[in-house]
């Protein structure tokens, strides 16, 4: 795999149209402090802008995801300091608002801010030994990257708060029955599994994958009425590409469609 860019606290890989970001702090389970965000934010706008990639993976070396935001970081800050810098803002959230496919590949502990980025993916593939969790309130302080409102739209209000309000860890197969997973691989499988999903994806139209998962997402943030509206603004879009074109007229020639992304 050839490096998109070198980085100090994340690794940016690309793999065909696909580009594989792994967190990079072991010795702390991957803590995500305010420099790995900040790389996270440049490389994701890197691949936004990149045109031959097409799909993003998202995991983490070693035992963890990642156990969450800094705790070292966070602890002798004072309220006007997070207000000010307003810490789980638009820096945090890059991955939220990330126009392109994203898979959560999660392997050991998602806890906390690590948790809530795994959320801001469109699809998470968990190991079988992926733990995740909102523990917030057992330092002191709740959910601050989207965890009260991403896991909860996710499993619904009271598995969010048996989460939230208790801390507890949810193991893969709790977490898959809850609907929050999509699928578990054993721990060997979850990258070359991931890629794998990522590929097919990238194997398709990339401006249609946008379209449907920007209409899928406005299921999360809009009402049913304005989300069919977006939902069929967006289907109508789809008309206006080659790869719509291509992807019918080769139905009907049975061939397999050539997409160019266009
Ligand atoms: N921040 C900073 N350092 C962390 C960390 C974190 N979130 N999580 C783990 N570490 C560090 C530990 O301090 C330890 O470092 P040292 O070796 O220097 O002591 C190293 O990682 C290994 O951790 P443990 O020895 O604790 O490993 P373990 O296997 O015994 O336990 C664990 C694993 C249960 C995940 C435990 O590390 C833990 O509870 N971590 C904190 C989880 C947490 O509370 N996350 C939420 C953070 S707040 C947040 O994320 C707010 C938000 O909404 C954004």
């Amino acid at each position: 795999m050839d490096r998109i860019h070198n980085f100090e606290h994340i690794i940016a890989e690309r793999k065909g149209a696909v580009a594989l970001i792994t967190f990079n702090r072991p010795k702390v389970l991957n803590a995500l402090c305010n420099a790995m965000i900040a790389e996270l934010e440049t490389v994701l706008a890197l691949i936004e802008a990149d045109p031959s990639l097409s799909v993003v993976v998202v995991t983490g070396n070693g035992k963890a995801f990642a156990a969450g935001a800094d705790i070292k970081e966070m602890a002798d800050k004072r309220f006007t300091e997070v207000f000010s810098t307003d810490i789980g803002g638009s820096r945090w959230q890059r991955l939220g608002s990330f126009r392109k496919p994203s898979i959560a590949a999660v392997a050991g502990y998602a806890l906390g801010g690590g948790c809530e980025l795994a959320l801001m993916c469109d699809i998470i593939l968990a190991a079988d030994n992926a733990k995740f969790g909102q523990p917030e309130i057992t330092i002191g302080t709740i959910p601050g990257w989207g965890g009260t409102q991403r896991l909860t739209r996710a499993i619904g209000k009271y598995k969010a708060m048996d989460l939230i309000l208790t801390g507890r860890h949810l193991d893969a197969e709790e977490a898959e029955r809850s609907g929050m997973v999509s699928r578990i691989v054993p721990l060997a499988d979850l990258v070359p599994e991931a890629l794998k999903l990522a590929e097919k994806i990238a194997s398709l139209s990339s401006p249609i994958a946008m379209l449907a998962r920007e209409a899928v997402d406005s299921a999360f943030e809009t009402t049913l009425s304005e989300g069919l509206k977006a939902e069929r603004r967006l289907f109508h879009a789809s008309f206006a590409t080659q790869d719509q074109k291509e992807g019918m007229v080769a139905f009907l020639e049975k061939r397999p469609p050539v997409f160019k992304n266009q």
